[in-house]
């Protein structure tokens, strides 16, 4: 068994359409555990080293303004295999490939605005817990 920790992000669309409470209720129906959680409003310069990898990107602009609109709900996740469990529950990121079933596919229609986040591996995962819980 490996006990891993993630970083899952409710974006400002979760929030805003007060999606918090059965977004977590999926997460811990699915066996993972919320050792820390808070909800936070995000500026231009945590979203820029967050998405670095995509500050090139024609939709950053867009992406940026999403992420700064509202507060966000981000939470540390920990589970047997929690990093790919995790962005299995989600989804693909391209909201138009998710399927119903997964949190993208039941409750996103734009990939920008795609109602959460997850790390993608075990060093994504050590670095996000660092930049959003310290
Ligand atoms: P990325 O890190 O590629 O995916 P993921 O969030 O699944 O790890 O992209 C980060 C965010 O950027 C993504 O959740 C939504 C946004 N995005 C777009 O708006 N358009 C795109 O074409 C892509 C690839 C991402």
């Amino acid at each position: 068994m490996v006990n891993e920790k993630t970083y899952i992000m409710l974006k400002p669309d979760a929030v805003k359409r007060r999606l918090i409470g059965e977004i977590v209720s999926r997460i811990e129906k699915k066996g993972y555990q919320i050792t820390q959680a808070k909800l936070m409003t995000l500026d231009k310069k945590v979203i820029a080293e967050h998405y670095a990898h995509l500050l090139h990107k024609p939709f950053y602009p867009n992406l940026e303004a999403y992420m700064t609109s509202g507060p966000v709900f981000g939470m540390v996740v920990e589970g047997e295999n929690v990093i790919a469990g995790m962005r299995q529950l989600m989804g693909p990121t391209n909201v138009y490939e998710a399927l119903p079933g997964t949190i993208r596919g039941d409750y996103a229609n734009n990939t920008t605005e795609n109602i959460i986040h997850g790390s993608d591996c075990k060093e994504a995962a050590t670095i996000e817990i660092k930049r959003f819980f310290g």
